[in-house]
């Protein structure tokens, strides 16, 4: 496994090391849902590159830039077991150097939800991502439904700018009482952590009532509120029964829906979601 640290030496192997290429963009501080996406570019390409980096223009001024944990070791030994073949870890001053002044914007799907709340965090997440992926040049790139608007964003972003390369979005992976695995779950203090599975909670409980025929936009989103609401921990900041397409609140959800919740417990800003189509 190589570990650079510049795009001339991610270029360079990139160009000798034949075959078909995966890439898994993540921020570190890897756990089993980074992994799980890591799995997934292993078993579909010859080649996987995985980058490690905590992008400063995705974090707002009052977000956990400086905070965000870091681990750069023990990242690196997991990903050397599972046959990761390139790691780029780029300072910051290389992937923005100085007179950097172009991003990438995605309109309308970035305005609701995340968008709403952390305003210029899409921006971020785009132009990052335009640059990993200019740079690496993968013919196939893994995301986390875990975060499904970014999903949806960068899937927009390379219909819209032509990119030409496939995105895989893989399933959420979780904890077995149901919290999504998150890096910022160590914010979670231990009573704070026991709290945390509300968030899934309440998304099974919209689930359940839209299985048994409950396809009201307005009252899933009120089952979802009153769970969270009971838990004297949590601090609700947005649920949604949303188009899963263009994220448009719904009142009729019988098409299919995507529940999705941002909530504050202590420290830590936890987001979480299910996508119900109509098949299930
Ligand atoms: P990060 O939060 O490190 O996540 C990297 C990838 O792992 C994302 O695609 C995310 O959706 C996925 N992921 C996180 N938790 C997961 C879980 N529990 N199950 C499955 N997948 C999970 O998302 C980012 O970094 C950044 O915004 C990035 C895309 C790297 C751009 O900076």
């Amino acid at each position: 496994m190589q570990v650079v640290e510049t795009v001339s030496d991610v270029r360079r192997i990139r160009r000798e090391l034949a075959g078909s290429w995966g890439l898994v963009p993540t921020m570190g501080y890897l756990h089993a849902g980074h992994l799980s996406l890591v799995e997934r570019a292993r078993a579909e390409n010859d080649r996987v590159g995985v980058s490690i980096f905590v992008n400063p223009t995705q974090f707002g001024p009052n977000e956990d830039l400086e905070s965000y944990p870091r681990d750069l070791e023990r990242d690196l030994s997991l990903l050397r077991e599972l046959g990761v073949d390139l790691v780029w870890t780029p300072f910051v001053e290389e992937m923005y150097p100085p007179g950097f002044q172009t991003y990438v914007t995605v309109e309308e799907v970035t305005r609701p939800l995340e968008g709403a709340a952390r305003p210029g965090h899409f921006r971020g997440v785009t132009t990052v991502v335009a640059k990993l992926f200019n740079v690496f040049q993968p013919d196939r790139a893994y995301f986390g439904q875990k975060d499904a608007q970014q999903a949806i964003v960068i899937q927009r972003m390379v219909k819209d700018l032509n990119f030409p390369l496939e995105i895989v979005v893989c399933p959420t992976v979780r904890e077995p009482d149901g919290l999504a695995m998150s890096s910022r779950n160590v914010y979670l203090t231990p009573e704070q952590r026991a709290a945390a599975p509300v968030l899934y909670r309440s998304l099974c409980a919209a689930r359940n009532a839209w299985v048994a025929g409950e396809h009201d936009g307005e009252r899933l989103r009120r089952i979802m509120r009153s769970i969270l609401d009971a838990e004297p921990l949590a601090q609700t900041e947005y649920v949604s029964a949303a188009d899963p397409q263009t994220l448009e609140e719904l009142g009729d959800a019988s098409q299919g829906v995507l529940l999705s919740m941002a909530v504050r417990i202590g420290k830590a800003r936890l987001i979480d979601n299910i996508l119900l189509t109509p098949d299930q």
